[in-house]
């Protein structure tokens, strides 16, 4: 039987440790802080940024929470941005992506100081994390690295096949992977042959936005399987294709009227020697890493 991450489990004992940090900070008369900043009304980032602010709230971290209207302009998410960075009492600016069509969103993530830039995004912290100098890490990375570290999942001299290499998360994923001193394949969308590869990873983390892309014949037996993909799907058509017969996801189904899968097809994990599943898995680290960021920005920007 494959083992099952639990991604629960671990970003709970994350959030222990950062909630530890947090009281150890406060007895210094410090109180780390998070600006989130949520634009207009899109359902899904609703939901994010409430988890991130409820986070906070839990671990004793100040946030504060901005809702600019849908309409904003760069210029007026800008200005925004700058005072933000001018706010002592703030030790992170989060900007939810995505943004509306309107705004400019590598202008707004380039506008945050690279100290709060907490999610990793900023090019100084890109380009300090590539130099393996200390940076912010983004996130879901970081939280792909805490989740094998923390299942005893060895890294050193293992081939890690990551598939998709966006700035947010293939890229930086892979760069932290090496540093674990694994053996790194970036694939990607112009990869010929990926099942051919992917057959060969001992790690196989799945970054696309494709649901249930990865299917059983891409998987070397045994392999671990990290699946970052959030794929709302809404069709009985999806829904036979990756949960015919299983009836805890048929009553949600019923229930809600969609479900989410990953990229990584859920046959696919049978043959794994241990899995993250969606959901449960990598999108819960995610949160708890930037709990972990904004308490290490706060220190980092005090030279504790
Ligand atoms: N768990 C979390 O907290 C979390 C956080 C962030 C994202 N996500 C999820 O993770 C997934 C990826 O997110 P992202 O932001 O990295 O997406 P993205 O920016 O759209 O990047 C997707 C990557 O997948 C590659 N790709 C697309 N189709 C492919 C194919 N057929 N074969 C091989 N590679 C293919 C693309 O290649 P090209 O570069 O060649 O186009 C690209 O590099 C999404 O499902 C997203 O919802 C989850």
């Amino acid at each position: 039987m494959p083992k099952i991450l639990d991604g629960a489990a671990i970003a709970a004992a994350i959030k222990q440790e950062v909630a530890e940090e947090v009281k150890q900070l406060a007895a210094q008369g410090i109180r780390p802080g998070l600006a989130a900043v949520l634009v207009g009304n899109v359902a899904a980032s609703e939901i994010y940024v409430r988890s991130k602010v409820q986070s906070c709230a839990e671990l004793g971290i100040y946030s504060d929470l901005i809702t600019p209207p849908e309409t904003v302009t760069t210029e007026d998410m800008v200005d925004l941005i700058a005072a933000l960075n001018d706010r002592d009492e703030i030790d992170g600016i989060l900007i939810q992506l995505p943004l509306p069509a309107q705004v400019d969103t590598k202008a707004l993530l380039d506008a945050v100081l690279p100290a709060k830039d907490v999610d990793g995004f900023h090019p100084v912290n890109a380009g300090r994390l590539q130099a393996g100098r200390p940076a912010l890490a983004p996130c879901t990375p970081a939280g792909i690295i805490e989740i094998l570290k923390r299942s005893g999942i060895p890294m050193a001299g293992q081939h890690a096949v990551v598939v998709g290499r966006s700035d947010l998360v293939g890229k930086p994923a892979a760069i932290l992977l090496l540093y674990q001193n694994a053996t790194v394949t970036i694939c990607h969308s112009k990869t010929r042959d990926l099942g051919a590869i992917t057959r060969q990873a001992d790690i196989l983390v799945a970054a696309i936005g494709r649901p249930g892309y990865i299917g059983p014949e891409m998987v070397k037996p045994g392999a671990t399987i990290i699946d970052v993909g959030i794929n709302r799907i809404s069709t009985r058509e999806e829904f036979d294709r990756f949960f015919a017969g299983n009836a805890k996801r048929e009553a949600a189904f019923a229930k809600r009227g969609s479900t989410i899968v990953g990229d990584v097809h859920p046959k696919a994990f049978e043959l794994a020697g241990a899995y993250t599943p969606v959901p449960g898995g990598v999108g819960l680290l995610t949160v708890a890493m930037l709990m972990a960021n904004t308490v290490r920005a706060a220190k980092m920007r005090r030279g504790l």
